[in-house]
């Protein structure tokens, strides 16, 4: 029996998504990256968007981030859990699909772990350079944990970032980020506290984790004509900037119903006016006006972010020609006959032990075949 070609799924495991970020480079990797996501956001109105759903539990939450225009359907499972890293676990895992909105046939599972890193690290810069100084040199970058050196080489990449100042409440985060760069052209300064990194930075990146309101930035810390990259902040109840902070800047948002409750945001009120990056991508609404001006993006990670990574990678993959297929749908010679998947396949009809084990020889391969 052969399988319809518009059933089939692909997957790209961890590993296939890091052999396509080798065989690129990191550079090519998130500007391109950089660019999907452009082309995704200046086509804002297509799709049909909504906040993600979030499960919150004491120690993290997992969310679902689905969006969809005429064509392709995306979803992310992620979580963000602070306190993993001390039982050897990530902070962030996730996964997620691409489905042809026509049949409703899921057509690429994929790990999203890495993906979201050079995503998410792909979008601070997209948004930076939009609304840093075009000058911008120097960064400082707190919080040193998996998506530090994706935020470091997209700035450094991207923006022309040279000089990096690090900050972490663990050294050995910051250690580990000295030697992954190492063979870098990025001048990385290793800091005893904020204010000491923040000192003199054009732009300032917060990637920290922890399940708590803190303010890693404080008012008296920001400096005319800086711009604030606030990544770490994502959730209700997990916020990296003093409100002050917020109010003494232009503040620009991905999709602004999500970040009302889950950036910085959520410490102010709901007129407190924000403009959603999109617009600006289009020319739209006004990004930076004047050198002294504060600008501030408060980042949680859209859904459309997403979309346009798993779009990236399916493109990548089918270019590099790696990936698998996965058999995830049932094969069905009548697609009304799902039972015949189960059904005995000899006569006389066997005794109930034997069913049991026919049934089971019956199901098709559920494993990886290349
Ligand atoms: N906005 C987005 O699109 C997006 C995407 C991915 C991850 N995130 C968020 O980014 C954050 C970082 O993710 P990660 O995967 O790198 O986590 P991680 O746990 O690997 O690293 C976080 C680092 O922050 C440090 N840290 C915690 N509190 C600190 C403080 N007060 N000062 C300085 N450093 C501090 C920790 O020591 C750790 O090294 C998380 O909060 C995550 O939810 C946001």
């Amino acid at each position: 029996m052969k399988r319809s070609p518009l059933a089939q799924t692909q997957f790209l495991s961890a590993h296939d998504v890091a052999t396509i970020v080798s065989h690129l480079g990191a550079a090519a990797a998130l500007s391109r990256m950089a660019d999907y996501i452009r082309e995704d956001f200046l086509r804002w109105q297509e799709f049909d968007k909504c906040a993600r759903v979030a499960s919150h539990s004491a120690g993290g939450v997992i969310e679902l981030m689905p969006i969809s225009d005429a064509k392709t359907y995306a979803f992310k499972y992620v979580n963000g859990h602070p306190k993993n890293t001390q039982v050897g676990l990530p902070t962030v895992m996730a996964f997620g699909v691409l489905a042809d909105v026509a049949t409703g046939v899921p057509e690429l599972l994929s790990e999203l772990t890495l993906t979201t890193a050079l995503r998410t690290a792909a979008m601070s810069a997209l948004a930076a350079r939009a609304l840093a100084r075009p000058n911008s040199r120097v960064m400082a970058l707190i919080g040193n944990g998996a998506q530090s050196e994706f935020q470091a080489l997209a700035f450094h990449h991207l923006l022309g970032i040279a000089e990096i100042r690090l900050f972490d409440t663990d050294h050995g985060a910051t250690e580990k980020l000295l030697r992954n760069l190492a063979h870098t052209a990025i001048r990385l300064i290793p800091c005893q506290n904020v204010a000491q990194a923040v000192r003199g930075a054009d732009i300032v990146t917060t990637v920290t984790a922890d399940k708590t309101n803190a303010t890693i930035l404080t008012p008296e810390l920001i400096e005319p004509g800086m711009h604030i990259n606030g990544v770490g902040g994502d959730c209700p109840g997990k916020t990296e900037l003093h409100p002050d902070v917020l109010r003494g800047a232009s503040v620009f948002v991905e999709y602004e119903p999500q970040t009302r409750i889950e950036g910085d945001l959520q410490h102010l009120p709901a007129d407190f006016a924000v403009t959603e990056l999109w617009q600006v991508l289009k020319g739209q609404a006004t990004g930076r006006t004047h050198d002294a001006q504060v600008t501030l993006f408060d980042s949680v990670g859209f859904a459309l972010e997403d979309y346009s990574a798993l779009r990236f990678m399916r493109d990548a993959a089918a270019q590099l020609g790696i990936g698998q297929r996965l058999a995830l749908i049932p094969e069905l010679a009548n697609p009304k006959d799902l039972f015949s998947l189960i059904r005995p396949a000899s006569k006389p009809a066997p005794r109930a032990a034997h069913a049991t084990a026919l049934a089971a020889s019956a199901v098709p391969e559920l494993a990886l075949s290349a």
